[in-house]
């Protein structure tokens, strides 16, 4: 009955938008701890290429900026939370260049000095500030450098969540969050963690599909537990697949940038004939759930293995300086970019939905805060536009810190948390099960719940949901708990989620296409999708 350890503030997330909450917490003298389940790098963050959206270029301006997520997000983002986020993105890059990030510059024809701004999908502007290719890098290093000269601050790696910890669940009345049971991966062992607020910055979901840009730990933990503590969850069906991931049977996940379009990539069939401006006016810059489509169907159409990303008409020069990372990684597959064009296929990349939360970051728990894309804040809509994912993390960061800093003083002392009980479990003697459902888990994802969806499909996967639910509840019940299974448990649910949002929406929009109800319907304003667990 007593508590492992007990802090102000508990971040689950070392990505982009947990570190930035921890950093701008951590000097008005509150106790931070954050959470990663494996090294501190091992979000999408570290991963992220293309830049962060901002408006910097005389040219562009706010509005432009709105008006073009709106129109990527068709007809479902929060205009409130798109405009909020939007001017917030001149002072989200000087925060963080205060923290140490070094972006790529330019000297312009008068001899100044300046950003130097990319160019992506569904932007009528360069407005993407960015380190060559390897932004996310950049932030990722200098966000955990901070984080760790902070004395404020503690950061647990190898620490993963198994559940959060609310008023309900530990014997006491009330709604409230209080803190969660955190399995030490290193040693094994459950640990009961205690805080006065709780924020879940976990990333992603892609990881339910076989194919997908994102690292390993993009299991939507964060979204499982939310809703398995009693948090609405909203807009699942918008799971987004970008156009152009590395194709190679030895290459794993490796994302090859919206920026190489952005600078003049031109997708192209085997035979070398381009495709996309026959699909859209903006070609290779439509938004990505239009270019995603348009590749799927190709491939499809053809019987191909993929499609191909050129941009060998430019100099060496230029592509050494603008995509260093992609050259590399393409040159061990023996793959050289400024010579010959690149295979590329879509693959699943973004959650767009997520926790339901208001502009503060607040979910339906109290004290129990969600950024980053764990969230689902309204700035998306149906469509998440390149690069506005790295800007929502700073943007919520700031707000939930905001809100967190007025809120604290006010939280009472924390009760009595049981201790995780293992009397009823004992080690697994199976675990190729976990393995063996995992496996399925994804195929039938990708297969029957991808980028082209039928009523027919969706109700086969819910099916073969159903069953895993049983056999993965069972399994949970039964043996002590390890990060595999910890990750199935929750990606089953993320699985469940994105079904049956899906089966509610009747038309199609954005990044959710049906082959049985092929139209966006105008007839009515647009609705999200909301789930509410039943309780
Ligand atoms: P993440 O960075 O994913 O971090 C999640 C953290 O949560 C990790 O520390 C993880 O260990 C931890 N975690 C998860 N589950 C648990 C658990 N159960 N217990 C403890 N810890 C847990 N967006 C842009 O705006 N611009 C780009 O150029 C761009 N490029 C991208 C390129 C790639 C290859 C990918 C995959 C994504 C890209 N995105 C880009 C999207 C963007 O990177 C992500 O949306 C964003 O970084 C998410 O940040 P986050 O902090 O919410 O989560
Ligand atoms: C990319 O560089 O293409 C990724 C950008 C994003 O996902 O926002």
């Amino acid at each position: 009955m007593s508590y492992s350890q007990n802090y102000d503030v508990l971040i689950i997330g070392s990505g982009g938008a947990g570190l930035s909450l921890a950093l701008k917490l951590a000097n008005y003298s509150i106790r931070v701890a954050v959470l990663s389940k494996f090294a501190l790098t091992a979000g999408s963050t570290y991963y992220a290429q293309g830049g962060i959206s901002a408006v910097f270029d005389a040219g562009d301006s706010i509005d432009s900026h709105i008006e073009d997520t709106l129109d990527a997000g068709a007809g479902l983002c929060d205009p409130e939370i798109v405009r909020l986020t939007v001017t917030h993105g001149k002072s989200s890059i000087d925060w963080l260049r205060k923290q140490g990030v070094i972006f790529t510059q330019e000297q312009t024809k008068s001899g100044e000095t300046r950003l130097h701004l990319n160019q992506e999908g569904g932007h009528s502007h360069r407005r993407i500030v960015h380190t060559a290719d390897a932004t996310g890098k950049a932030v990722s290093l200098s966000l955990i450098e901070r984080a760790q000269e902070h004395p404020n601050i503690e950061l647990f790696e190898h620490y993963n969540v198994v559940e959060l910890i609310t008023t309900p669940n530990a014997g006491h009345t009330g709604k409230q969050v209080i803190g969660a049971y955190v399995l030490d991966s290193k040693k094994q062992l459950v640990k009961t963690m205690a805080a006065r607020v709780v924020v879940l910055a976990t990333g992603g979901a892609s990881k339910v599909y076989l194919y997908s840009t994102n690292p390993q730990s993009s299991t939507g933990d964060g979204i499982a537990l939310a809703w398995r503590a009693g948090c609405r969850i909203s807009n699942m069906e918008f799971m987004q697949f970008h156009p152009t991931c590395l194709y190679h049977p030895n290459a794993r996940s490796f994302l090859i940038s919206e920026a190489v379009r952005g600078e003049g990539g031109r997708l192209i069939l085997p035979d070398g004939s381009s495709f996309m401006h026959k699909v859209d006016p903006r070609a290779e810059l439509a938004p990505r759930d239009i270019v995603a489509r348009a590749i799927d169907l190709e491939i499809k159409k053809r019987g191909i293995d993929c499609v191909y990303l050129d941009i060998s008409h430019k100099s060496k020069r230029f592509i050494l300086e603008h995509f260093p990372t992609i050259y590399q990684e393409c040159l061990k597959f023996d793959i050289d970019i400024t010579k010959q064009p690149i295979p590329v296929v879509p693959a699943a990349h973004y959650t767009c939905g997520g926790i339901l939360t208001d502009s503060y970051a607040r979910t339906d728990i109290a004290n129990l805060y969600a950024i980053g894309e764990v969230a689902s804040t309204g700035l998306h809509g149906a469509n998440r536009m390149a690069s506005n994912s790295l800007l929502e993390c700073l943007v919520f960061a700031e707000r939930a810190s905001e809100d967190i800093l007025l809120k604290l003083p006010h939280i009472s002392e924390l009760p009595i948390i049981p201790d995780w009980d293992e009397s009823q479990v004992s080690d697994s003697d199976e675990e190729v099960v976990v393995a063996h459902n995992w496996n399925e888990l994804r195929h039938f994802m990708w297969d029957y719940v991808g980028i082209v969806r039928t009523d027919k499909r969706l109700s086969r996967a819910m099916s073969r949901v159903e069953l895993l639910n049983k056999e993965i509840a069972e399994y949970y019940n039964n043996f002590r708990v390890t990060s595999d299974l910890l990750e199935l448990r929750n990606l089953v649910i993320i699985a469940e989620l994105i079904i049956r949002c899906a089966q509610k929406r009747k038309e199609s929009r954005g990044l959710h296409y049906t082959l049985d109800y092929p139209e966006t319907d105008n007839s009515k304003p647009p609705q999200n999708t909301i789930l509410t667990p039943d309780r």
